[in-house]
């Protein structure tokens, strides 16, 4: 299977626009889709393969990313527990808690070529609830931390907000109370 995708980047104005949910049960389209966005993230993050084909790593992918405005995303990457991957469709979010977090080093997007620096305001920890399409079942996830800040990030442009937004112009580097940074 090969699927070429090209990357929206954030001057597309279709970003900025609230994706619609995906018809249930699943195509065999969409399903195909979000294999060939897994893949996409997978051979990202494969310095040797991002350098050949100039694309930046990633570890998450959004439907509108693509030009899909489907309310479904996917998410790959590596820990020292193991590999996290999902293919979250018509993803809703439950329960966020008081308590924020941001990246130390600040968020990164495909679509976003320029760095924006600041703290990215997240929610330390959210209760999600999607269809994985990797394990054909409706889960709740509870993230925390990293986890929860990258669910946060690929929610956002379902509704057509880009990680930037949430960095305070006027004191990008400044933290919030009682804020965790990472
Ligand atoms: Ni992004």
């Amino acid at each position: 299977m090969t699927m070429k995708l090209k990357i929206v980047k954030d001057n597309n104005p279709i970003m900025r626009k609230k994706s619609l949910p995906v018809e249930m049960p699943l195509s065999n389209k969409d399903k195909e889709t979000l294999d060939a966005m897994l893949d996409y993230l997978k051979r990202s993050q494969d310095e040797e393969y991002a350098k050949k084909h100039n694309i930046q790593a990633g570890v998450g992918m959004a439907a509108i990313q693509i030009g899909l405005l489907k309310r479904m995303f996917v998410i790959y990457y590596e820990t020292e527990n193991g590999i996290v991957q999902y293919q979250l469709v018509n993803p809703q979010i439950l329960e966020t808690s008081v308590k924020k977090c941001a990246l130390e080093a600040g968020e990164g997007c495909l679509s976003v070529p320029n760095h924006h620096e600041g703290l990215v305001h997240r929610y330390y920890k959210i209760k999600m609830r999607a269809y994985d399409a990797l394990t054909n079942e409706d889960i709740i996830l509870s993230a925390q931390g990293y986890d929860a800040i990258v669910l946060q990030h690929e929610y956002d442009h379902l509704d057509g907000k880009f990680y930037y937004d949430r960095i305070n112009p006027s004191r990008p580097q400044e933290r919030l109370p009682g804020e965790e940074i990472i």
